[in-house]
């Protein structure tokens, strides 16, 4: 272990008995895992990413072209890509969000300097250079090892252009389109396509349609979108509800179930609203409870989305995709408004590690998610300015997390004091229990109170170790002149009676691997 890492680890310990001004006895919190009752597989998708084409999430964020000063790989800035590597990206949903519903793929093939300029009517209104298009992203996937999610514009585009862009990607014959793809450049059609979502937010920027209108539309190009022969096949994902927009998933279910694989579920956080969403940094504790409290509350929506589903497909056979999620604040000081540029802290972790808990506990359903977004954009992963970078809290929790992916969760049953503040309320202390793919059992524990300490006593022997992200304030984050203040560090199981036991500081998210005897 290297200086920092010893110095960060004694900085735990010391957050373990004493939070930061408001020294408090730990507070008493039990855990039993029942692992005679496994759960559905967590898919490895729920962490999945979404990158649109918005703001500097793609230019900047990860492609700066063959020409640039920027260390790059085929135009991919290198740095992105190797720490995104490291974080087992399962899957990136592409060209968006709002944007989806006003592209046409044929911009964005074919050689640059043919390429027309758009403009980015929803982020900004700036000029594109359809620079990044869909061998760009499909090859970045394909680097990733990414599975690749293709949002197709439903809005503002007839089927016939869907279907041909469909068959470009994964057309191994010889039609017009695999020659077009051939003559870009691409042999082989890509076979990580994986999801092919219709329209997004039909309800709103994707056309601000009915959910009757929306279903019908979903059947009609459903029907004429597909693999080409031979192909693999791919998800077919139907623009689902945002939040309690029950409705649009009982119509959904109603008349189209046998033409999709999933249906979309977006959710973002925002602290006090849309016109008052409040700032990334420099919070005070009413915006972290109340931040975490939205959180929490995508549970109940899943559940009771899910719900409805039951009705129509008791046997699970289709998804519910959060493939919008995460929190929203006001932009970064001095940023393009339009750009949707935040930093993110010690809160986004919680709220990061919060979601995939949830997600944990409804694997029967939900079978993809992609946080908004992946790279400097809203709760993103990674910050960029210049050939600089910065891993942000999120990127610590899914890079934690990954040992989640694919592994067969456990009911958890908990009794934790709640953390209250104002009208605020929230469980103090929050678990997740799965069996990973390595055969190994992994325990995944937050702690949403700012102030105490909790002390996790389990039912189990044995022993456990892993990493935990925490830091002095609510707001700790890194920042391009200090890109390592917060990272995980050591943390291990304690003793309690002979039971395994955990000292979790206050506002901290832990992952151990539990060896029982
Ligand atoms: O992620 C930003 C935007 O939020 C997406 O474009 C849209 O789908 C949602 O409203």
């Amino acid at each position: 272990m290297n200086l920092r890492n010893t110095l960060l680890t004694a900085t735990v310990a010391a957050l373990a008995l004493a939070s930061p001004g408001h020294a408090q006895q730990a507070s008493r919190v039990s855990v039993s895992i029942d692992t005679a009752h496994p759960g559905p597989v967590i898919d490895p998708a729920v962490q999945g990413q979404f990158a649109e084409n918005l703001g500097r999430g793609l230019y900047d964020g990860i492609w700066v072209g063959h020409h640039s000063n920027i260390p790059n790989r085929n135009g991919f800035r290198t740095d992105v890509l190797e720490a995104l590597k490291q974080i087992h990206v399962p899957v990136v949903r592409w060209p968006g969000g709002c944007f989806a519903d006003t592209y046409d793929w044929r911009d964005g093939i074919g050689p640059l300097s043919e390429r027309p300029v758009g403009i980015n009517t929803n982020w900004g209104g700036v000029n594109d250079d359809n620079s990044f298009g869909t061998n760009e992203f499909m090859n970045y996937s394909e680097a990733l090892g990414a599975d690749a999610y293709v949002s197709g514009n439903m809005g503002s585009l007839p089927p016939y252009t869907m279907r041909k862009w469909a068959e470009y990607i994964t057309d191994g014959g010889d039609g017009a389109m695999a020659r077009l793809r051939r003559a870009n450049g691409r042999d082989k059609p890509w076979t990580n396509l994986k999801y092919w979502g219709f329209g997004n937010e039909s309800w709103g920027c994707g056309g601000h349609m009915t959910a009757e209108y929306s279903t019908d539309l979903h059947n009609r190009y459903a029907t004429f979108v597909n693999p080409a022969p031979g192909a693999p096949d791919f998800v077919k994902v139907a623009a689902g509800p945002h939040d309690d927009l029950y409705d649009w998933t009982e119509k959904l279910m109603q008349k189209s179930k046998d033409r999709l694989g999933a249906i979309s579920l977006h959710y973002y956080v925002f602290p006090y609203g849309w016109d008052h969403k409040g700032p990334a940094l420099g919070f005070d504790e009413d915006a972290w409870a109340i931040t975490l409290e939205k959180a929490r509350h995508i549970e109940e929506l899943i559940a009771k989305h899910s719900a409805i589903m039951d009705k129509y497909d008791p046997e699970k056979k289709v998804g519910l995709y959060v493939d919008e999620w995460g929190t929203w604040y006001d932009p970064e000081p001095s940023s393009n408004p339009g750009f949707l540029y935040q930093q993110n802290s010690l809160r986004d972790a919680e709220v990061a590690a919060l979601t995939l808990n949830i997600f944990h506990r409804h694997s029967d359903r939900v079978k993809l998610a992609a946080i908004a977004q992946m790279v400097n954009v809203l709760q993103a992963m990674i910050l960029t300015k210049g050939d600089k970078m910065v891993r942000t809290p999120t990127y610590w929790v899914f890079d934690m997390y990954k040992v989640f992916q694919g592994a067969t969760p456990y009911p958890v049953a908990i009794q934790t004091p709640d953390y209250r503040y104002g009208d605020h309320d929230v469980p103090m202390v929050d678990v997740s229990a799965a069996k990973a793919k390595d055969g190994k059992l992994y325990l995944a524990l937050v702690n949403s109170d700012p102030h105490k300490a909790a002390h996790v006593v389990t039912g189990m022997t044995g022993s456990a170790s892993g990493q935990i992200l925490t830091g002095p304030a609510m707001d700790t984050h890194n920042s391009f002149d200090a890109p390592d203040t917060i990272h995980p560090v050591a943390f291990s199981g304690t003793k309690d009676g002979g039971k395994l036991a955990f000292d979790l500081p206050a506002q901290s998210v832990a992952v151990v691997e539990v060896r029982q005897r």
